[in-house]
């Protein structure tokens, strides 16, 4: 990670970041020890979290993590069993929805079929009673930004899945909200189009410089759109950082297997190496405790084909364009390597020996 005390040097410039105002980012939402039990079901464990100004995070985690609740607690749509919300410095906990000055988009964004796109993004201003000429103002403004101004006047089935869904967006946007939180927007949309609306959600966070916390599944998703993502399990945060590091130097198991493709071979330490069934690993650095049981973890790019200390057979290649997917068999544990798509000698059923440098994996514990 990056030293705050270390200039940031892009394309030969160098900025100094030393200034104090550059280390400390102003914090927009802080949550503390937030709870929600439903019952005796625990859909968030006391979570502490800070979104600074600006930021775009992901709430990231498998269903039933607890995503959707604490979305639900930010804006005051549910109640906490404890902990609480500050927003701007000030505590919101148990502010009314309409008091708390943050925006949501949900997965099923369902328009008004009568009205406009103009209408249906100017809904919500005409029934605080603004003026009609500031409305229409913040409602082309709104739509500027998601670039249907030349819908306005279209009704929302006269457009595709991807533009109803950047309706809802203005629709949120008009209110120029501190914090716009967005519950799986692009679930309903097929994979084209995803990728589409995320070019044009980090564009809108831009040039918006709106506060957003986004929630997906999708840990590619997550990967592409965050400045830092927050991944939950089981109602508390399993891990907190930027993409890279969430990749480069997960925390636990959870994570590692959670983020982008491993490979997790099991054991226990024995001299400093994991003893597993394919084998004695090293492991870099100073080794755990004899007797730790947990998992060596490594990512496909690292593993070299053709030499080192394991051996399989290849089960499956799966080509991608660029790359080739290797899947090894390696007694009960499976690998997965990629080679270049060119490398054409990778035949299915071939036994195939492969290794990685020591430092390239990580060995995490077991959650003793
Ligand atoms: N209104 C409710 N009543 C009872 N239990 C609930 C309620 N809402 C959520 N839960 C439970 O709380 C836990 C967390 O649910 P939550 O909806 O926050 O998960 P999520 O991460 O959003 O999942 P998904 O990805 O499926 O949307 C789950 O076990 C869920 O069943
Ligand atoms: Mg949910």
């Amino acid at each position: 990670m990056r030293n705050p005390a270390d200039p940031i040097t892009t394309k030969g410039t160098t900025f100094d970041m030393s200034a104090a105002s550059a280390n400390t980012p102003e914090i927009k939402l802080q949550v503390n020890g937030l709870a929600k039990l439903y019952g005796q079901t625990t859909a968030l464990d006391h979570v502490d979290l800070e979104v600074r100004k600006g930021e775009l995070l992901t709430l990231l985690g498998p269903s039933g993590s607890g995503k959707t609740t604490l979305l639900q607690l930010i804006c005051g749509l549910q109640e906490p069993t404890s902990g609480t919300v500050i927003i701007d410095g000030k505590d919101q906990t148990h502010a009314p929805v309409n008091k708390r000055d943050i925006g949501v988009v949900f997965q099923n964004y369902a328009l008004f079929p009568h009205m406009t796109v103009a209408e249906n993004v100017g809904f919500a201003l005409k029934m605080r009673s603004l003026p009609k000429a500031e409305i229409d103002a913040k409602v082309n403004n709104a739509l500027e930004t998601v670039g249907l101004a030349h819908a306005a006047s279209r009704s929302p089935s006269q457009l595709s899945g991807g533009q109803q869904q950047r309706v809802a967006l203005a629709r949120c946007l008009v209110y120029d909200p501190a914090i716009i939180l967005m519950d799986e927007p692009l679930g309903a949309l097929d994979a084209k189009l995803r990728e589409v609306m995320q070019i044009e959600i980090k564009r809108i966070h831009r040039e918006t410089g709106a506060t957003i916390i986004f929630v997906t599944h999708d840990q590619q998703e997550a990967l592409a759109l965050s400045d830092r993502i927050c991944l939950m399990n089981d109602g508390k945060i399993a891990q907190l950082g930027t993409p890279r590091q969430m990749y480069d130097e997960p925390q636990n198991l959870f994570v590692a297997d959670f983020i982008g493709i491993s490979s997790i071979i099991r054991g226990t330490v024995k001299a400093g190496a994991l003893e597993t069934a394919i084998g004695t690993l090293p492991i870099a650095g100073e080794g755990p405790a004899n007797g730790t049981k947990g998992a060596i973890v490594v990512r496909p790019e690292v593993i070299t084909l053709g030499e080192g200390f394991c051996e399989g057979r290849v089960r499956e290649t799966v080509y991608g364009g660029s790359e080739l997917r290797v899947i090894i068999d390696a007694g009960k544990q499976e690998i997965i390597a990629r080679a270049p798509a060119q490398a054409g000698d990778v035949a299915v059923g071939s036994m195939v020996r492969f290794g990685w440098a020591p430092d390239t994996a990580r060995f995490l514990a077991d959650k003793g």
